[in-house]
């Protein structure tokens, strides 16, 4: 069989699951896949590779590679590396990521970039598939190209051919969806998910009876015409699905036995705290759009040490109640505290199977579905397919293979993807639906810890550390009809709530205290949001919502530093803020009072961008940017004379981009100079990491 080598590199289990879906493909179309983590750097040498490599790569944070390939990309990173390094290479790249940040596809297009700096030749174009509109929308057609061109590049290496020329420039052609289906983000009821089954007349009268949205109505109508126009009834063939990939895990529950559980099975290597939250406070009034809570945490009795800027991870549960009613639905629920061991089944097909390392073994069912497995992870396709064999209702079955289809692409992406559809969500919409565990585990990626921006500093705060957040709300789960809090955030309100209000909270016995609740953190490594090292480099500060938490830090920090250094060299802080509304979501109004009437904090600019601005003589302000733009002569000598330094912090999808724009803008009209120019001035103040970014 002619051999490929196959790497990925995985931050959410997506480019993994897709480098799976190609080496079970590979088979059929008479290939070999030797299927790697790019972290396994044992199992694989590039430098003697002599087969095609095909490479899977997700973008992960600002524009990163993920985790799993760091130490692959920092090694072919190295210059001195000559310029016909790979050039035996031959490979193909798949991207993954998601448009709606600013870089776009870049943990491909890192490994991507180097690789032909190092003289390897692409066999076949590069695909940079969206999630935004839909993975597959790419990852699909790439796939089934991938054949075509590996089978090419096989005789021509036979026929001792050189490559042909035309693959070598990588398409980006990543086909756009209809902007309404993007805007079709609501959640639909139990009936629409399981509206468009193979019975067709009765679902039109369904739609026309129903008193369903119009766009969803013409949505499923278009769906409806698509499977007329597509012929013969709905058939597995006809829906091009593949043949069900085999399940390869098999979960066996023991009695228990009693045993303690920890978390510490649920990070890695990382070290971990618990710690009590010694402190709550809403930082919003009630009417605010969102509720934004600060937590203190009490650090004095652990080694945990911050700097003002860094991040941290908190390792959440998922909540009681989904956990109980997913075991439920399993039925599963009389054994929630047996022991869970996994082995892989002996007929399995599947290559590079292996027991997923996130479940650890002989763990209580309760425990693993409240500390290792992301229950509210939205189902990929190849999941759906997979339940198909375990639902015992033809017309449910039909519906599933429909969702999973190229046709029912638009379906899967309303009802599944964009309304955040869980594995619960589905067997509520498909009571038919019986999964064994093991398949559950096959499919469900770790629960990752949530990171959180610092919020203080321990110089002002010592043995303590404040972090904010918002509280995270999605539309209610079609299937459970009630709103749903974010995994993390939801958890960490309640414990908020139950110190806000202490008579939510159980009493303590008599002669007891009552405890603080504990949360359980562990550091980041990658911290890099730090204030200059200069004291008297100026600083721009652009965090609006809950973006500003890390400038908190910075200011109480230069407060602390001032009070040690009287008479020291202190640079400029400017700080742009941006809320909703004046008196209802402006954070920590008084400590920046504070700090701008005690002169830490030299310009404080806040726009509200949803109360009414009246008499404004110049450009109206409502966003951070507006502000930025207005003090272009200012920030343009910060930057560029001063020897300044940026740091953006908050909302990756639209205010880092718009924020980008406008000093893009500034640089290019206070310089005069086109704004090519300004984009690489902009760059080079990224290179010297005098501007930075904390977005998300
Ligand atoms: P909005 O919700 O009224 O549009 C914190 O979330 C603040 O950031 C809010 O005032 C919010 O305004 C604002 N915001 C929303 N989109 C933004 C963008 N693209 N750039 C800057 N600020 C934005």
């Amino acid at each position: 069989m002619r051999r490929f080598l196959l790497l990925y590199a995985t931050q959410q289990g997506q480019a993994k699951a897709i480098a799976e879906e190609i080496c079970e493909k590979a088979v059929t179309h008479g290939f070999s896949a030797d299927l790697h983590c790019f972290s396994e750097s044992d199992k694989y040498d590039l430098k003697t590779e002599t087969a095609p490599l095909v490479v899977v790569v997700s973008t992960t944070g600002n524009g990163d590679p993920p985790d799993t390939a760091r130490k692959f990309v920092k090694a072919i990173q190295d210059r001195s590396l000559p310029a016909d390094f790979f050039a035996h290479l031959r490979y193909g790249l798949l991207g993954l990521g998601d448009s709606e940040y600013t870089y776009f596809c870049n943990g491909g297009k890192i490994i991507d970039k180097r690789l032909q700096e190092l003289g390897a030749q692409r066999f076949y174009d590069t695909g940079h598939a969206d999630d935004c509109v839909g993975l597959e929308l790419v990852v699909e057609p790439w796939i089934d190209g991938l054949w075509a061109a590996l089978t090419k590049h096989f005789t021509s290496v036979g026929g001792k051919e050189e490559m042909s020329g035309t693959l070598t420039a990588a398409s980006d052609a990543s086909p756009r969806t209809d902007p309404v289906a993007l805007e079709l983000l609501h959640v639909e009821s139990q009936v629409e998910l399981l509206r468009l089954d193979d019975s067709r007349k009765k679902d039109s009268e369904v739609l026309e009876q129903s008193a369903v949205n119009k766009e969803s109505s013409a949505l499923a109508a278009d769906f409806e015409s698509s499977l007329t126009r597509s012929g013969p009834p709905l058939s597995q063939a006809s829906l091009n699905i593949p043949a069900l990939p085999p399940e390869y895990l098999q979960a066996c529950l023991q009695e228990p036995l009693g045993q303690e559980e920890s978390q510490a099975s649920v990070t890695s290597v990382d070290p971990i705290f618990h710690v009590p939250i010694s402190k709550a406070v809403q930082l919003t009034t009630n009417d605010a759009i969102k509720t934004t809570l600060l937590v203190e945490l009490d650090i004095s009795k652990t080694n945990f040490s911050y700097q003002p800027g860094d991040a941290f991870n908190v390792i959440c549960p998922n909540s009681d109640s989904e956990v109980q009613d997913l075991v439920q639905r399993l039925q599963l629920a009389d054994r929630l505290e047996h022991r869970v061991f996994l082995k892989i089944k002996a007929d399995t097909k599947k290559k590079g199977a292996a027991l997923p390392q996130h479940v650890p073994e002989g763990c209580s069912l309760r425990f693993l579905f409240t500390w290792c497995l992301e229950i509210r992870a939205v189902p990929k396709k190849a999941f759906l397919r997979a339940l198909v064999d375990h639902t015992s209702d033809g017309a449910e079955r039909r519906r599933l293979q429909e969702l999973c289809s190229r046709q029912g692409a638009p379906d899967y992406n309303r009802l599944v993807r964009d309304a955040r559809a869980c594995v619960l969500g589905l067997l509520r919409a498909f009571p038919s639906c019986r999964p064994p565990l093991g398949l559950l585990l096959e499919h469900l990626p770790k629960l990752q810890p949530r990171p959180y921006s610092c919020a203080s500093s321990s110089l002002f705060h010592p043995g303590k550390l404040h972090f904010i957040f918002n509280v995270v709300e999605f539309p209610s789960d079609s299937t459970a009809g009630v709103p749903r809090r974010g995994v993390c955030t939801g958890w960490l309100a309640t414990l908020v709530e139950s110190i806000l209000q202490p008579n939510t909270r159980a009493p303590p016995a008599d002669g007891e205290e009552a405890l603080a609740p504990q949360i359980t953190i562990s550091p980041r490594t990658t911290n890099f949001f730090h204030l200059p090292n200069d004291p008297s480099a100026p600083v721009i500060m652009v965090g609006p919502g809950a973006g500003v938490a890390p400038f908190i830090g910075f200011l109480q920090h230069r407060e602390k530093l001032q009070e040690q250094r009287p008479g020291g060299r202190f640079g400029a802080m400017w700080l742009f803020f941006g809320c909703r509304h004046k008196d209802r979501d402006y954070l920590f109004r008084e400590e920046l009072r504070h700090f701008l009437k005690c002169g830490i904090l030299t310009h404080l600019k806040v726009s509200f961008s949803r109360d009414a601005r009246v008499g404004e003589e110049e450009a109206p302000v409502k966003y951070v940017q507006d502000h930025i733009q207005r003090h272009s002569k200012q920030v343009a000598r910060v930057l560029l004379h001063e020897n300044g330094y940026i740091y953006v912090c908050g909302d990756a999808k639209n205010m880092a981009k718009d924020v980008n724009d406008a000093l893009v803008e500034v640089i290019s009209k206070e310089v005069g100079v086109e704004k090519l120019e300004a984009m690489r001035t902009l760059a080079t103040l990224k290179e010297e990491k005098r501007y930075l970014q904390d977005i998300w």
